[in-house]
């Protein structure tokens, strides 16, 4: 084969690897822009949320002076977080999106196991909120326990690894 021939037909398979790349590249932005995508990516992110609002009462709780008015705006997070977690996981926002997540199948193909871990997680953060306000300190910290047990309560059944 001449040399030219070669380079032709490598810089032509080149050609498909790349355009081959590029069209996964726009799948993956393309699932990210459907509905279950999107509710997806939204989810995500609020639990991110949850995450950094959970660790701040704990950080708060462990100072010396904790800052109560913190404390307050956080478990108000968790409490409306509760309240909105059932509707981030809509049908079709799971691993058939293409994208990458740590929701298990068992969210929707045990829907009623997945909405009474939802449920025990809001009384949890209602409790929490309350005693928050009321400002028993020693009381907060059993209660953050148990707000802690209902978040590894589901977690322990419909949440995976981190897929990140
Ligand atoms: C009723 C179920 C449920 C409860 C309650 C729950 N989680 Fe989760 N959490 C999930 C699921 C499912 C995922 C995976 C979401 C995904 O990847 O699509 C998740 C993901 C997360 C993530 C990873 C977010 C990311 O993608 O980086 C964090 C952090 C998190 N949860 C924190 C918490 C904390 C803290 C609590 C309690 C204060 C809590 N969760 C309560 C089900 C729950």
């Amino acid at each position: 084969m001449a040399l030219k021939t070669i380079m032709t037909a490598l810089a032509a398979t080149l050609g498909l690897a790349m355009a081959g790349g590029m069209a996964l590249a726009a799948d993956i932005s393309s699932s990210a822009a459907t509905a279950g995508g999107k509710a997806l990516v939204a989810r995500q992110a609020h639990f991110k949320d949850q995450g950094a609002a959970f660790k701040a009462i704990n950080d708060e709780l462990r100072k010396d002076a904790p800052d109560k008015a913190a404390i307050i705006a956080n478990t108000a997070t968790l409490k409306s977080n509760g309240e909105a977690l059932p509707t981030w996981f809509p049908k079709g926002s799971g691993p058939e999106t293409g994208l990458k997540t740590a929701a298990k199948p068992e969210v929707w193909t045990d829907a009623a196991g997945f909405e009474a871990a939802a449920n025990r997680f809001q009384v949890e953060t209602a409790r929490l909120a309350d005693i928050a306000s009321a400002g028993d300190m020693d009381a907060l910290k059993a209660q953050v326990r148990a707000t802690g047990g209902a978040c590894k309560n589901c977690h322990d059944s419909y949440r995976g690894p981190d897929p990140h």
